[in-house]
């Protein structure tokens, strides 16, 4: 798939919660070709960041070259996004990585969990998820974000670290407590709890696709400044390792060593 730089436009821009922006962009072909799963590279407007950083897509409106991302300001790069308003330009790079394998699990049972800011690509996913779906969102505490969005596709689970929402606790503790059952994972967040999913889906027998967010340089295979270990030897660098950016994000978590 044929991927580039543009220059897109910011078609809005809003808060959702304390340090969490929603940002709509216009795009001419990005938009067009992206899949739930893949993610976008915005690069800053101060030359002195040279590196851009890379975004997953929340939602994609194929028909009008729209994406919407959704993201908390980590640090200047990100600081710099949220102060972008309508109509201001954006140069971007993408699509990029390969996505969930939604086809692949038609018609099973699949949960889409997020844990903190990797909640935003499983919105896309689960929209255009054929099957039953549940989502299953864990927060810190009542600063919550897109769980109306998610609330409008499927039935949500919340689980919170402070127990003001939801059941206290992580995803798995919301996954039991609600009793849920499930064929398939897709999910993306910390990887602490990508860890307990993958061992979970071990024990359950289901399977589990896991979205990596290692830091970036390159975006696009050439680096490997975003490796991780991968429990096969890769055919690019002949060792056990995978690029995050251009094998993933998205792998069958038994592919990956966390
Ligand atoms: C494939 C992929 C998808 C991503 N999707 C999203 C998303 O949808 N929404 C979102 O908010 N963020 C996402 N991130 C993380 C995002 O790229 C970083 O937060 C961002 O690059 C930070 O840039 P900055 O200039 O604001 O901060 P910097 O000054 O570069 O860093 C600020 C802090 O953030 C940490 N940080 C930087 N990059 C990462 C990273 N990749 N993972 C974890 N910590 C990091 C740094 O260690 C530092 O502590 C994604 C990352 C990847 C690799
Ligand atoms: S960021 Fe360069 S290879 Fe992945």
């Amino acid at each position: 798939m044929a991927k580039g730089k543009e220059i897109a436009s910011v078609c809005s821009q809003k808060m959702l919660a304390d340090g969490i922006y929603s940002m709509w962009i216009q795009t001419e072909r990005i938009g067009i070709q992206a899949v739930p799963g893949q993610f976008i590279d915005l690069y800053s407007r101060d030359g002195a960041k040279l590196l851009p950083r890379p975004i997953s897509l929340c939602e994609i409106d194929q028909k009008e070259g729209r994406l919407r991302i959704v993201y908390r300001v980590a640090g200047e790069g990100t600081r710099e996004f949220s102060r972008y308003q309508a109509g201001d330009p954006v140069e971007v790079l993408g699509p990029l990585g390969n996505g969930f394998p939604l086809k692949e699990a038609e018609g099973k049972r699949a949960f889409f969990i997020g844990g903190g800011i990797g909640i935003p690509p499983m919105l896309e996913a689960a929209r255009q998820f054929k099957g039953e779906k549940t989502a299953i969102l864990g927060y810190r505490d009542s600063h919550m974000f897109l769980v109306e969005d998610f609330r409008r596709l499927c039935p949500v689970a919340v689980a919170t670290e402070d127990g003001s929402v939801g059941v206290k606790g992580n995803v798995l503790d919301a996954i039991r407590a609600e009793g849920l059952k499930g064929d398939v994972i897709f999910a993306c967040g910390p990887t602490l709890m990508l860890k307990a999913l993958k061992q979970y889906a071990e024990e359950k027998g289901m399977e589990c696709f896991i979205s990596l967010e290692e830091r970036m340089a390159c975006g696009i295979g050439a680096c490997l400044a975003c490796v991780c270990q991968s429990a096969e030897t890769d055919s690019h660098s002949h060792v056990c390792n995978k690029r995050v950016c251009k094998d993933g994000p998205v792998f069958r978590a038994e592919e990956v060593k966390l």
